[in-house]
């Protein structure tokens, strides 16, 4: 097993973050000292992603990039990172808890269990919480019924935790193979019925329910908004997936096309935001 380190400059950590979040979105270590952030992501020998796109995208602020062999205990590593951990509204309503599965659980109206497997979603991410958070606010406003469509599912670990709340039916979709199928053995585990399907949403769009929550980047949900009109405009949204610092031009990209923000939520420089349609 390869630890491949990646050592920038603090001011650029946010950058080479987003970027390897992209390219690793099972989770990376992250180390910080006066001098550097270093992110550390684990896989086999030729399954680690290419390092070229972060270096192309933190310029001249990456110190270094340092591949390691690792020895046995990464398996116990991977499981320490992934923590269990409670996840209440924002307000302080509802609570639940969120654990892989060889995890103890704890206190909660119920718990959501995830095995992140290779896909993203394990609430070790900051927009996965502040999605879970939005809609929990959501549900706290009576609002979790009807179906609700999740772009960029990953680990379904958003549609289960809909699915609890009182959505229903879930949809799922995402591009990589490995999401749907993480996502069909976590929402067997959790025991909720699940729709999820394979899909790129840079080709178009699914239909959408009139709850839509979204857990992807700024880039691409400008795609996705780009692709909402009145014939297909759901009445509320949750996006993150975007820095705090692209919150403008992410709520510009959605008023065009009548969805409103009506709270914006950031946990360390991410955003998660919730849109609502009519003024
Ligand atoms: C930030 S992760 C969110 C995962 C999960 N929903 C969560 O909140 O933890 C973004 C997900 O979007 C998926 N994704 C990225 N680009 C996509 C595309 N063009 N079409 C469909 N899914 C995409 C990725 O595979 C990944 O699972």
């Amino acid at each position: 097993m390869i630890r491949l380190a990646v050592r920038c400059r603090p001011d650029q950590a946010e950058i080479v973050l987003a970027e390897l979040t992209v390219l690793a979105p099972g989770g990376v270590e992250e180390t910080t000292t006066a001098e550097y952030v270093e992110y550390a992501i684990y896989g086999a020998e030729g399954e680690l992603p290419d390092i070229g796109e972060v270096e192309a995208a933190s310029g001249d602020g990456l110190v270094g990039v340092v591949a390691t062999e690792v020895a046995d205990d990464w398996a116990e590593r991977w499981r320490a990172f992934h923590k269990p951990l409670a996840i209440t509204a924002p307000d302080g309503g509802t609570s639940f808890w969120l654990r892989p599965p060889w995890e103890e659980g704890g206190p909660g109206e119920f718990e959501v269990v995830i095995d992140p497997g290779q896909a993203f979603g394990t609430g070790a991410h900051p927009t996965t919480r502040l999605s879970l958070q939005l809609l929990l606010v959501l549900h706290d406003r009576g609002l979790s019924c009807g179906p609700l469509t999740d772009l960029g599912t990953g680990s379904a670990v958003l549609s289960i935790a809909a699915a609890k709340l009182g959505w229903g039916p879930v949809s799922g979709y995402d591009h990589e193979v490995a999401a749907i199928e993480a996502g069909k053995e976590n929402a067997e585990v959790n025991s909720v019925e699940l729709e999820l399907e394979r899909f790129d949403l840079k080709s178009g769009l699914p239909e959408l329910g009139p709850t839509v929550v979204a857990n992807l980047t700024a880039p691409l949900l400008e795609v996705l908004a780009a692709q909402v009109d009145e014939s297909n405009r759901p009445d509320r949204m949750v996006c993150s997936g975007l820095l705090a610092t692209e919150r403008e031009r992410v709520e510009a990209a959605f008023a065009g096309v009548g969805l409103a923000s009506r709270r914006f939520l950031v946990d360390e420089n991410w955003g998660g935001m919730l849109l609502e349609a009519g003024k």
